[in-house]
């Protein structure tokens, strides 16, 4: 099964594809991981978006839709694909179709996670992983059990840290971004019938749970 997560950013698409890729072995795709990746790397892609990213704008659809087509090539037929964060326009979107018809696979859905915007903007800000295995926490929902010193409930590791997209400035940049750019692609997808709806605002198990029933969970 291959599947878009859509929804504005700190909607919950990496928490539930994260949980996707554990119940199901599917393959989690979040263009945002890699081109964090390649920052860090300093890859020629990494320097040429870092500034991009910083201010919550996006970057240029070749690039991303490259990362991609790359990362398909070496996946086999029967790993099931969750695109994180992908496809973020209608020229995405496009090029998304043309690399699944490549790979001689289809698009099964595209979860909505419907959101309210003025709630995320906590949920981003206070958002923080574990530096050394990239678990993920929050300062108001979801602290380390640890925290007095802090320490990730995973690896142990006392080192954690916040991405440099993660201010409220850059949010709301994000945010008019999804707005102007992504969200005019869900028609595109409605026409398909492809369009299925999740309040994202329930907590994190029901959404869990609520993805799973569409998905046709046992
Ligand atoms: P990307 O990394 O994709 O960031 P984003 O879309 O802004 O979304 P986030 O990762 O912030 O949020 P999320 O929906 O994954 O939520 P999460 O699960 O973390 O993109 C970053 C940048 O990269 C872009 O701005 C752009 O520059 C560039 N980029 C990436 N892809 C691109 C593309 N295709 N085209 C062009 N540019 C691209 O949850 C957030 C927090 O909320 C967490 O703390 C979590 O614990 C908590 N939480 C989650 N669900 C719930 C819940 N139900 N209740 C309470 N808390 C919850
Ligand atoms: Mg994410």
């Amino acid at each position: 099964m291959n599947i878009i997560l859509l929804g504005p950013p700190g909607a919950g698409k990496g928490t539930q594809a994260a949980r996707l890729v554990e119940r199901h072995g599917m393959k989690q795709l979040s263009t945002g991981d890699m081109l964090r990746a390649a920052i860090q790397a300093e890859t020629p892609t990494g320097l040429k978006v870092k500034a991009i990213m910083a201010a919550g704008e996006l970057v240029s659809d070749e690039i991303v839709s490259a990362l991609i087509s790359d990362e398909l090539v070496a996946l086999p037929q029967t790993v099931g694909l969750i695109f994180d964060g992908y496809p973020r326009t209608e020229a995405q979107a496009r090029q998304l179709d043309a690399i699944l018809a490549q790979h001689h696979r289809k698009l099964d859905r595209v979860i909505e996670l419907a959101v309210d915007e003025d709630a995320l903007v906590e949920r981003i800000t206070g958002r923080f992983t574990c530096a050394h295995c990239g678990a993920g926490y929050h300062d108001r929902f979801k602290l380390p059990s640890s925290t007095h010193p802090m320490k990730c409930d995973h690896c142990g590791s006392p080192d954690f840290k916040r991405r440099p997209d993660d201010n409220e400035e850059a949010v709301r940049t994000r945010m008019s971004e999804y707005r102007a750019k992504t969200a005019p692609i869900l028609p595109f997808y409605e026409a398909r019938g492809l369009v299925s709806r999740v309040d994202g605002m329930a907590p994190i198990d029901e959404v869990s749970a609520n993805i799973g029933t569409i998905l046709g969970d046992t």
